[in-house]
C-alpha cells in the first residue's frame, strides 16, 4: 500500500532575496516530492511569532521573527511516499549551514544559523500543525 507523508517547507526571505527560490523548488521536485500547495507570503512579525511560538523565551526568538517578517517567503506543501519528514530534513541539510553536507539547500544557499535559507517539519504532529497554519484544506491538490 502507498503511504504519501506530508511536510511544511518554507523558503525563507534571505533565500528569496537573493533570487533562489527557484533552484530550491528545482531541488524539492529532482528529489522526487510532489508539491502540493505553494504560496508566497510577507509575514507580519505577529504571524512569524506565531508560527514559532514553540521557540518563544529562545534568545534567538525575536532576532527570528524579524528576520522572517523582513521580505517575502515562499510556503510549500510537499507530499513524499513514505518519508517527506526525514527526506526534506536531509535535503536541507543541518540548521547550522557550518555543519551542512555538500549537496543540500543550506549548504549552497544558507548564510548562518539565522538566515539558513530555508525550514521543515521535524515530526508528523508538527507537520499537520504547520500545514494547517498556512494551507486550509480545500487549498491542498489531491
Ligand atoms: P528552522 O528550521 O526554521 O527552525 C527554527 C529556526 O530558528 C532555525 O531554523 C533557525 O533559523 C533559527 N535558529 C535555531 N537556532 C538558532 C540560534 N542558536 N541562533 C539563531 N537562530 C537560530
Amino acid at each position: 500500500m502507498r503511504t504519501l507523508q506530508r511536510t511544511l517547507a518554507i523558503i525563507k526571505p534571505d533565500a528569496v532575496s537573493k533570487r533562489a527560490a527557484g533552484h530550491i523548488v528545482s531541488m524539492i521536485l529532482e528529489n522526487g516530492f510532489n508539491i502540493i500547495g505553494v504560496k508566497m507570503l510577507h509575514l507580519t512579525k505577529e504571524q512569524a511569532e506565531g508560527f514559532y511560538a514553540v521557540h518563544a523565551g529562545k534568545p534567538f526568538f525575536h532576532s527570528l521573527a524579524n528576520f522572517m517578517s523582513s521580505g517575502p517567503c515562499v510556503v510549500l506543501a510537499l507530499e513524499k511516499e513514505g518519508d517527506a519528514i526525514p527526506a526534506w530534513r536531509k535535503l536541507m541539510g543541518a540548521t547550522n549551514p557550518a555543519n551542512a553536507e555538500e549537496g543540500t539547500v543550506r549548504k549552497r544557499f544558507a548564510e548562518s544559523i539565522e538566515r539558513n535559507a530555508v525550514h521543515g517539519s521535524d515530526a508528523e504532529d508538527t507537520a499537520r500543525w504547520e500545514l494547517s497554519y498556512f494551507f486550509a484544506g480545500y487549498e491542498l491538490a489531491k
